[in-house]
């Protein structure tokens, strides 16, 4: 069991880029080098005057100042990536610039060979997929649960992976996403469990889930239920900068850390942001600490208020986890009677100036975050409050197109094969019975819609209304 007190006591809370950042900036030099605007002159006063002078004095990248390197870890990036090891209970820890997007490619390229079989949630991320089509490996799809009145993808099942793994004797990774993007969540002690008895490794995208790690009364970690790597999002709910994650190592996996580095030096820019990194240092070290402690239990009673607001409502209802799966309370998926999710999204937006996660067919996703305050979720839920008492009707155009997609595939080709293979352009009508030749997964939640070498039908005409034309196999 966790326990925050003893998280936050008496770690003696160091964020060594952030400190060797602050030394760089009370010592500068005389600067020959990149970046050219060099400490912010050579660019445009208004944009200097936004991001504020000394955002730019510190924009640097790995090979000066004494702040280490990132490909390979040096200096007070290696330590820090270590510090956030600990913190995370990981092996090891690669801190990831182009976000969790980055991290799944090296997964895919570092770990995944042409024509190996991994088992993957069909509502992963595009990324995954990107990964796979250079790796050449070829997904077998594991379908979720479908939990239709909602228009969401729900759990992965354990039988179900178990089913595959037994079904095939030649699958090289099991690849999960958990928690979904509205914050269901599976039994992923149970998925490890298989994954160890068919000796297969057990990946999770926890690009959603970096707070776990750091709260007990949120969902337990991949990392401690017997995941070999997990890839997590800092940027998206752990207060670092956007584009800044980790991937992590578990400490007993077998995988090979070199195979997963080798792939991140292919990958990664060779001129890393500090600031982004040091984001990430800061991030992990706020969450340590009493006070990013106290903004997370704020979050999660933040939640457990907005929730309990919509309990009371007659015409709004919320995604709980009392239908046999869990959920992560930070995340409050919320759908009203006789609105499309757009629609509930644009009163918000338009009319009383909030800004949702998202919005999907039957509802809007809401994120209690470790920066909010009680007051944003005061008059979150008098808004809603007005929403439901009002009759707000449903606008047509925004119904036409469909968001979530929850088709099964019909596989005709691989897909690396298929990406690689001759394509033309056709309007879209016309695309009707041919094979796709492109990767069409709109974000959010970046799931796809069409895969290369999937057929295309009439159900995918209305997650396609803002295409035109379509990429087919010739
Ligand atoms: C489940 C999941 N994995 C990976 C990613 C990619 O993350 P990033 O935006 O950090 O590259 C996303 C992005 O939304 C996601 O939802």
């Amino acid at each position: 069991m966790k326990n925050e007190t003893q998280i936050s006591k008496k770690i003696n809370i160091h964020a060594p880029i952030v400190e060797a950042l602050k030394t760089a900036y009370d010592n500068p030099t005389y600067q020959f080098h990149i970046p050219g605007h060099t400490k912010g002159l050579g660019t445009l006063s208004d944009f200097r005057n936004l991001v504020g002078k000394k955002a730019l004095k510190i924009d640097t990248t790995d090979e000066f100042d004494n702040l280490g390197t990132l490909n390979p870890a040096t200096g007070p990036i290696k330590e820090a990536q270590e510090l956030a090891a600990q913190a995370f209970g990981a092996k090891k820890t690669f801190f990831l610039l182009n976000g969790s997007t980055i991290g799944n490619l090296a997964i895919a390229m570092g770990l995944t060979k042409k024509g190996q079989k991994v088992i993957v949630n069909r509502n992963c991320h595009r990324s995954i997929l990107t990964g796979l089509i250079i790796s050449g490996a070829e997904p077998l799809w594991v379908l979720p649960e479908k939990f239709p009145q909602w228009g969401l993808w729900g759990n992965v099942k354990a039988q179900d992976i178990e089913r595959l793994l037994d079904e095939n004797d030649d699958v090289s990774m099991v690849w999960i996403t958990n928690p979904t993007y509205e914050g269901v969540v599976s039994d992923v002690k149970a998925i490890a469990d298989i994954c160890r008895k068919y000796d297969v490794p057990l990946i999770v995208d926890e690009a959603h889930g970096c707070l776990w790690n750091f709260n007990s009364k949120l969902p337990e970690s991949s990392l401690k239920l017997g995941a070999d790597i997990v890839v997590h999002s800092l940027h998206k709910t752990g207060g670092s900068m956007s584009q800044s994650s980790m991937l992590h190592i578990s400490k007993d996996s077998k995988i090979s850390a070199d195979d997963v580095e080798r792939a991140l030096m292919l990958l990664h820019t060779t001129s890393p942001s500090l600031m982004l990194l040091g984001s990430l240092d800061a991030s992990r070290a706020h969450l340590q600490s009493d006070k990013g402690q106290r903004q997370l239990n704020r979050a999660i009673s933040n939640a457990k208020y907005l929730r309990s607001e919509i309990d009371k409502m007659e015409h709004i209802h919320q995604l709980k986890s009392d239908f046999g799966y869990k959920t992560d309370v930070t995340k409050i998926f919320i759908k009203a009677d006789g609105l499309s999710g757009k629609r509930l999204e644009s009163i918000l937006e338009i009319d009383f100036g909030i800004e949702v996660e998202s919005a999907s067919d039957e509802g809007i996703l809401i994120l209690s975050n470790i920066g909010n305050k009680r007051s944003d979720f005061e008059y979150l839920a008098q808004c809603l409050h007005k929403i439901d008492t009002h009759d707000y009707k449903d606008i047509y155009y925004m119904e036409n197109k469909r968001h979530m997609p929850m088709l099964t595939p019909i596989i005709k080709m691989r897909l690396r094969d298929a990406y690689f293979s001759e394509k033309e352009i056709v309007p879209k009508e016309q695309a009707i019975g041919r094979l796709s030749g492109e990767v069409v997964a709109e974000c959010p939640p970046g799931i796809s819609i069409l895969l290369p070498g999937e057929l295309i039908t009439e159900e995918h005409l209305p997650y396609l209304t803002d295409y035109q034309t379509i990429e087919v196999l010739k």
